[in-house]
């Protein structure tokens, strides 16, 4: 029987570990030294701003307004897609994957709904819970640098609402692209920062559509456009992906619409801009006002708070988009084919104002069509 070798060598204890015995937990001694640098913040205008990846990187705040904010965003886009997670026909995903996952509530969500899945949440911000489902982990990192993840690995990729976020898209998705599995699907679901309204209730100097116009402005100017059909298709089909799908929901601002599900949709929409004065104008709004259309601070303030009391007023029936468009990669020997382009559905109804509102006056019932 074979000895056992001479002396192993002994695993040398981190000082940082043996500071504070006193304490137990790892996050209490000096072993947070990682955690600690990726949460490099600035303060501005009053919220705080992630810092680690560099200023420019995320352009929203990183606090717990925002975080509420992105809470209760979750669950206005799971109704506007009927309670669904995502709109890509995956089936049985083993392996999953959410790019700027945020509080990681998507990626949580997944992992409940696919027990035997493995969901990798990754941002650039550890603003995740600690306490997730056994089969979700969430990783700090900067989705647009090299991934550390093999050819071939996920099932689905998802990436929801970071286009503020990212510069170089081709650079992004062909990461996205080398590591979804033959066969696997990745979804892009983003905003539109365009203020629409089809019932002219909205005019040229309605405080939320100046909001909306220098937004797209400003993003626009960052090389980092708001979300946009036929960008986010283009995307998916020069990085490779196949079969594309897509889909379009109006998001209501603020509960004016008659259908039920679209005035609860557009309450929360509502709430979610009230919760602390005016959380998600706010959070899109200031530091791209200030930073890159160079702003004054008062002024880009003014801006945001205009949005928050349009949005108050029951007689602006004002919505903007919520765009999402998936693509499979090919497997490997699949014959190349013309991809299939959109499955758009004819344009959507224009939506309906509720009838106390039409009593105020406010509707003038010509259908209006405000961009494209
Ligand atoms: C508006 S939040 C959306 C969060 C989440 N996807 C959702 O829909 O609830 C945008 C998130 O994308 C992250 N993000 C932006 N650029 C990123 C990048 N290059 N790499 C990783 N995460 C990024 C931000 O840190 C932020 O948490």
């Amino acid at each position: 029987m074979a000895q056992h070798s001479a002396q192993q060598e002994v695993i040398e204890v981190d000082p940082a570990v043996l500071a504070n015995r006193h304490l137990n937990d790892y996050a209490a001694s000096g072993t947070a030294s990682l955690s600690s640098s990726v949460n490099s913040y600035i303060l501005e205008n009053g919220r705080r701003y992630s810092t680690y990846f560099g200023m420019d990187r995320n352009p929203l705040p990183v606090d717990e307004l925002e975080q509420d904010r992105l809470d209760m965003h979750h669950e206005t886009m799971l109704q506007l897609l009927d309670h669904k997670l995502y709109l890509a026909p995956i089936e049985n995903p083993k392996t999953i994957i959410d790019i700027g996952t945020g509080t990681g509530i998507w990626a949580i969500d997944m992992a409940d709904t696919f027990p035997d899945s493995e969901v990798i949440g990754v941002d650039l911000s550890p603003i995740q819970p600690e306490w997730v489902p056994p089969n979700c982990k969430f990783e700090v990192d900067d989705a647009e640098e090299e991934w550390p993840y093999p050819d071939n690995y996920f099932d689905f990729v998802h990436l929801r609402n970071i286009t503020q976020g990212i510069t170089d898209w081709p650079k992004l998705m062909a990461e996205v692209y080398r590591c979804t599995k033959p066969g696997g699907w990745v979804e892009l679901a983003e905003l539109g920062a365009i203020a629409k309204c089809d019932d002219g209730t909205m005019d040229d100097d309605n405080p939320m559509k100046i909001y909306f116009e220098h937004l797209d402005k400003a993003l626009k100017v960052m090389g980092r456009p708001a979300g946009n059909p036929e960008t986010m298709a283009a995307r998916l089909q020069e990085a490779g992906f196949v079969n594309l799908g897509w889909d379009e929901k109006k998001q209501p601002i603020g509960p004016w619409p008659k259908d039920p599900r679209l005035k609860n949709i557009g309450a929360m929409v509502m709430l979610n801009t009230e919760s602390g004065g005016t959380p998600g104008f706010h959070s899109y709004g200031m530091a791209v006002f200030t930073r890159v259309l160079g702003l004054h601070t008062d002024y880009a303030d003014q801006l945001c708070a205009g949005a928050f009391n349009a949005a108050k007023n029951k007689n602006n029936h004002i919505y903007n988009m919520f765009y999402v468009c998936y693509g499979r990669k090919p497997e490997e020997n699949e014959e190349p084919k013309e991809a299939k382009g959109k499955e758009k559905e004819e344009p959507t109804e224009p939506l309906q104002a509720d009838k106390d509102d039409e009593r105020d006056g406010a509707v003038d019932g010509e259908a209006k069509e405000e961009e494209q």
